[in-house]
């Protein structure tokens, strides 16, 4: 629990909110301060952009939004949308979109993320990569110095020689020390809970990149890993982020 400063009635008092009221609290902030109606927006995936998504569905139920349509970035996403009635498509009839709001597992100063815990990186990162706004919505957990020690960073493999992959991965300069981990079991939890490689929505497998120390360029990180044969994509969210809104001791803050 984290403690967050409310006003009410003019008085201010303090009580202790639970992780998920948090994530609920920027879930619904993304939603009414970024979704207009009549836009295209892209829905992200985990337990926070949930509640993203949560609001969406409410809003359009009660006529305060109109005309959206949704692009999720997973088949869990997808099927909470449709029990909304969101109407949903798909990048391949629109390309463009106005926002998308999606959560995080670790954020630095300069706003740069790593994605993937919840096994979902590539949809997300390609139908993020459309908006013309992406915002994240994170508790202030997930912020940190710097990527990597906090959060091991998530790579979408092919199956085909995955070893190989997982070799090839380890020795590449800019991530240099990581230790790569095969994702067993749910492929939305890094965690190990099962004993067979964990299968994500396009039928590859995940990679969990463990690191003892900050990675020192994301950026050429991220371009390494995107030139490896085998590599389909990789959670490392370089200068994607036009806005991040933290819930926190303080409140809410928005950093851009
Ligand atoms: C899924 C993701 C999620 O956005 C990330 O793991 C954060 O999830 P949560 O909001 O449940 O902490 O990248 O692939």
């Amino acid at each position: 629990c984290v403690t967050v400063a409310l006003v009410r009635g003019g008085k201010s008092m303090r009580k202790a909110l639970s992780q998920d009221e948090l994530k609920k609290m920027v879930g619904y902030k993304a939603v009414d301060d970024y979704v207009q109606s009549g836009t295209v927006i892209g829905l992200g995936t985990g337990s926070t952009a949930a509640f993203a998504v949560e609001r969406v569905g409410e809003k359009l139920k009660s006529g305060e939004l109109k005309d959206i349509i949704a692009i999720p970035t997973s088949i869990r996403t997808q099927e909470q949308a449709e029990s909304l009635n969101i109407p949903l498509a798909t990048l391949d009839t629109h390309s463009d979109l106005d926002v998308a709001i999606d959560g995080a597992d670790e954020v630095d100063p300069a706003l740069n993320l790593v994605k993937g815990g919840g096994g979902a990186l590539f949809r997300e990162k390609i139908v993020e990569m459309c908006a013309k706004k992406f915002i994240v919505i994170v508790d202030e957990s997930k912020l940190c110095d710097g990527l990597g020690p906090g959060f091991p960073v998530p790579v979408e493999i092919v199956p085909f020689c995955h070893e190989h992959t997982m070799r090839k991965i380890a020795s590449l300069p800019a991530l240099k020390g990581c230790d790569p981990v095969l994702r067993l079991g749910n492929v939305a939890n890094n965690q190990p809970d099962g004993d067979e490689p964990a299968v994500t929505d396009n039928g590859n497998y995940i990679v969990d990149l463990k690191f003892t120390s900050p990675i020192k360029d994301p950026v050429a990180a991220g371009e390494q890993l995107k030139a490896t044969v085998g590599v389909v994509d990789h959670g490392l969210f370089t200068g994607m982020t036009t806005a991040c809104i933290v819930a926190g001791k303080e409140g809410i803050i928005v950093k851009d």
